[in-house]
């Protein structure tokens, strides 16, 4: 069966609005007759209205938001609710990203919140999960990867898993600009395929699109996206050059 492929571009803590503005129409010139994978760009809270303005009549795009708040609204000073999210035009959210684990100490509870937070308001979450140097040099990248899924997982229902986006972004490899082998990416994406089937059924396994993200770039992206289980990018510092994130796009 044919997955949905995406290329996810993760701006994090980058780029002026005009530059926001700039790097935006540069990558609708180059790639918007490409409309066979779905880019979602991932700009910094303030820029998501303008960026929604100008990719909202393109071909295949769409808009994703890097954080939501576990809560729906009210006195939580300068955070964001999945529903103001929805109000600027996101259809994607980022849950479980290895800087908010690392340095924001975001914990499974948050994400079941956070993605709670998201479905209700038809935001799809895009779940990150991935294992440290230390754990695969030990040999426990499985069972960290097994962990991070089904502790979340857990709390949702086949019809609620049907909406989700999973990255697997082993954290040795962002922005170290050391990338998973294709052989790596594969072996972990057909794990983690198998335990959605453990946990759901091989329907919805086979349906997920996972993504891999760490030091994806135009070099490496081919390799990655002929792997079988491999269905897009989720990409950081090299979806901040127009370029760069084109020529992944174009790696399919
Ligand atoms: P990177 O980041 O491509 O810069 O390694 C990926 C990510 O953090 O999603």
């Amino acid at each position: 069966m044919s997955r949905q492929k995406i290329v996810a571009g993760n701006w994090k803590m980058n780029k002026s609005l005009q530059e926001a503005k700039t790097l935006v129409e540069m990558i609708i010139n180059q790639v918007n007759d490409f409309d066979e994978v779905t880019k979602i760009i991932i700009p910094p809270f303030p820029f998501l209205d303008a960026v929604n303005h100008l990719i909202s009549s393109k071909a295949n795009f769409s808009l994703g938001a890097q954080n939501c708040h576990t809560n729906a609204g009210g006195a939580f000073t300068g955070e964001v609710s999945a529903s103001i999210l929805k109000s600027v035009g996101c259809d994607y959210v980022l849950v479980g990203h290895s800087e908010r684990r690392q340095f924001f100490k975001e914990k499974e509870a948050d994400f079941i919140l956070k993605i709670k937070e998201a479905l209700k308001n038809n935001i799809r979450p895009v779940f990150c999960i991935g294992e440290t140097i230390h754990e695969r040099k030990t040999d426990n990248h499985f069972k960290v990867v097994t962990e991070q899924l089904s502790s979340v997982l857990k709390e949702f229902s086949v019809a609620e898993f049907s909406k989700f986006i999973l990255a697997y972004e082993p954290v040795w490899a962002i922005g170290t600009g050391e990338t998973a082998t294709a052989a790596q990416a594969q072996e972990m994406h057909a794990y983690i395929r198998n335990i959605v089937t453990d946990l759901y059924d091989s329907n919805i396994a086979a349906q997920v699109s996972i993504l891999y993200g760490g030091s994806c770039n135009p070099q490496n992206a081919q390799e990655l996206f002929k792997c079988p289980d491999v269905d897009g990018g989720l990409i950081g510092g090299a979806s901040l050059n127009a370029d760069d994130f084109c020529k992944i796009i174009f790696s399919f």
